[in-house]
C-alpha cells in the first residue's frame, strides 16, 4: 500500500489559463503537485492569476491546456457531477468576504452544507453547533451575520467549510478584511486543524508575514509559478 500521507492529492501538468480576448495566457504551462497534509500559500501580485489557479484546484475551473489530476482522478475528463461531488465530499472553501448568507443565522450557515449532502436538519445543526463550538462561536449560533464583527463572520465560514470533514482546505484571502490580530488568529486556527487534523491547507495571501508560516510557499509571476524558499517560521 501506498503511504497515504505523502500521496500527491495535485498534481497539474503543463496547465494554462487564458479568457477569450486575452492574447497571453496568464498561466502558462504550469507544473504543480501537492501532497495530502500539506500547507501551501500561494502569493503574487494582483491579477497574476492566483485566484485561477485556486479555482482550478478547486475545480470550479478548467485550464484550457494541460492535465489536472485530484485524489489519482483526471479532472479533465470527469464530468460535471464527479467534480461537484468531490468539492462537496472533499474540500471546504474560504472567501475573503465570508460568503455568508445574511438571511440565516451563524448554525444554519454552518449546517447548509449537510443540508446540500441530504442530511437531515436536525443533525445538521447538532453537526453544525459542534463546530461553531470548535472555532470559539457556540453563544453567537443564533446571530445573524450582519450582528458578528468580521473576526467571527470568517470563523463561521471556516465552521462552515470543516462541517463536511473536508481533506482539504481552499482559501482566497480569508484574512483580507480582517485587522492584523484578526487575521493571525484565523491563520492560526487554519494551521491547527492542519496540524491536528491533517487537513491540507491552499491559501491565497498578500502578506508575507501569514505566508512565511506554511511549509511551502509558491509565488505567481509572469504565468508561472516559483517556489519561494524554505519555510523560516517556528
Ligand atoms: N472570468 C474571467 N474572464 C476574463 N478574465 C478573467 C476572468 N477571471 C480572471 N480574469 C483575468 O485573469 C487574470 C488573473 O486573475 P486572478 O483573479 O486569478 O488574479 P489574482 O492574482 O487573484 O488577483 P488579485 O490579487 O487582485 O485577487 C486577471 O488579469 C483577470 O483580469
Ligand atoms: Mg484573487
Amino acid at each position: 500500500m501506498s503511504e497515504h500521507v505523502s500521496e500527491a492529492l495535485f498534481e497539474l501538468r503543463g496547465v494554462s489559463q487564458s479568457y477569450i480576448k486575452r492574447v497571453a495566457a496568464f498561466l502558462d504551462t504550469v507544473d504543480f503537485t501537492l501532497h495530502r497534509g500539506d500547507t501551501c500559500a500561494i502569493v503574487g501580485a494582483s491579477g497574476s492569476g492566483k485566484s485561477t489557479l485556486l479555482n482550478i484546484l478547486g475545480l470550479l475551473e478548467r485550464p484550457v491546456a494541460g492535465r489536472v489530476g485530484f485524489a489519482g482522478q483526471d479532472v479533465m475528463t470527469a464530468s460535471a457531477d464527479a467534480l461537484a461531488r468531490w468539492r462537496n465530499r472533499q474540500m471546504g472553501f474560504i472567501f475573503q468576504a465570508f460568503n455568508l448568507l445574511p438571511r440565516l443565522s451563524a448554525l444554519d450557515n454552518v449546517g447548509l452544507p449537510l443540508l446540500y449532502r441530504h442530511q437531515s436538519r436536525s443533525v445538521a445543526r447538532e453537526l453544525a453547533l459542534q463546530k461553531l463550538d470548535e472555532v470559539g462561536l457556540a453563544d453567537r449560533a443564533g446571530h445573524f451575520p450582519a450582528d458578528l464583527s468580521g473576526g467571527q463572520r470568517q470563523r463561521v465560514a471556516i465552521a462552515r467549510a470543516l462541517v463536511g470533514q473536508p481533506s482539504l482546505i481552499l482559501a482566497d484571502e480569508p484574512t483580507g478584511n480582517l485587522d492584523q490580530a484578526c487575521a493571525n488568529d484565523i491563520l492560526e486556527l487554519l494551521l491547527d486543524l492542519n496540524r491536528q487534523q491533517q487537513v491540507t491547507l491552499v491559501m491565497v495571501t498578500h502578506d508575507t508575514g501569514l505566508a512565511a508560516r506554511f511549509a511551502r510557499r509558491v509565488e505567481v509571476v509572469d504565468g508561472h509559478l516559483r517556489e519561494c524558499g524554505e519555510h523560516v517560521a517556528a
